[in-house]
């Protein structure tokens, strides 16, 4: 993620994520589960514009970027301490002692509760943004641990546009693959909350081997990539919410190497051969959308 320095402030880009991999390794005693997972940084952005503010108050502006039909059916975005935005910045500020305040636009692109990270990729934005404008210079492993605090996912978006990711998924380990991947993102008008998913799940008794799709992904083995897709949170979302197992079978015949739930859900992603391909099956999601299964499509590339 990289800022840039406009007349009035800062400007960063806030990519949202996909899991590749996404193995639960075992509950832990603070409730949180160890996780094995791969996250791929992908092409669609929220933005943040950061300015400073003569008083001492964390002011945040939400801006839709559009209106979807559907996305009725999916949580409010609160411009207060909910927000893990003005919470990303509260930390900081009070991390290194300051009382300055700021003003913070955030266009909203990234669905909410889709399982695209897009609220942990906004407070990892807002962590750097803020960094540089009120010029802290903290070093990344002390905005790292900053970042667990905040979110499991927050720490991914510090540094990197595809990872490794073990622990709760904050321990990070960045991986440098060299073919891009396309990819349809599919995103259902429902959300689902992360820890409803998480509440319902039955930790396996031997966790699936995320290895092989690792290199796959080094390897730029896109059909290898494509066998190795695999998300363990998958069957029990679609347990709590049964349009989600309508969706998998009705994605299986659009083509692409591999279809699979990212995160804790709701959103589906095609993964494709190339452009070509992933812009043929959005448009044969046309269908879906006019029986509300869907109610955006987005083609992206990963941001290697
Ligand atoms: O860390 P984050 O706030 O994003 O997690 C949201 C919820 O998801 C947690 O409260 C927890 O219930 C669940 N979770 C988990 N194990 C993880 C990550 C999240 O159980 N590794």
């Amino acid at each position: 993620m990289r800022s840039e320095r406009t007349s009035h402030g800062l400007i960063v880009r806030a990519p949202a994520k996909v899991n590749l991999f996404l193995e639960v390794m075992g509950k832990r005693p603070d409730g949180y589960h160890d996780l094995n997972t791969l996250m791929v940084a992908v092409s669609l952005f929220d933005t943040l514009e950061f300015k400073e503010d003569s008083d001492s108050t964390i002011r945040l502006d939400l801006v839709p970027a559009t209106e979807e039909p559907g996305d009725e059916d999916r949580p409010l975005l609160s411009p207060g301490p909910e927000n893990l935005v003005w919470r990303a910045a509260d930390l900081l500020r009070r991390h290194v002692g300051l009382s300055d305040g700021c003003r913070i636009r955030l266009t909203k692109r990234i669905p909410l509760a889709a399982g695209l990270a897009g609220g942990s990729s906004d407070a990892a934005a807002t962590l750097l943004g803020l960094n540089r404008l009120w010029r802290l210079d903290l070093g990344t492993s002390e905005l790292m641990t900053l970042a667990a605090e905040l979110g499991s996912d927050v720490a991914f978006f510090l540094g990197s546009e595809s990872a490794w990711c073990t622990g709760r998924g904050e321990i990070v380990t960045p991986l440098q693959p060299t073919t891009p991947l396309w990819l349809v993102l599919v995103c259902p008008p429902m959300g689902l909350s992360t820890a409803r998913v998480f509440q319902a799940l039955k930790t396996p008794e031997q966790p699936v081997d995320g290895s092989g799709l690792r290199q796959a992904l080094l390897d730029g083995d896109i059909q290898a990539i494509g066998r190795g897709l695999f998300n363990r949170l998958q069957s029990t979302a679609e347990e709590l919410c049964p349009a989600l197992a309508e969706l998998r079978r009705r994605l299986a015949i659009l083509g692409g190497v591999g279809q699979l739930m990212s995160g804790s859900g709701t959103t589906w992603f095609v993964l494709c051969r190339n452009p070509d391909e992933a812009h043929r099956a959005a448009r044969n999601l046309d269908q879906l959308t006019r029986e509300n299964l869907v109610s955006r499509v987005h083609v992206v590339r990963s941001c290697f």
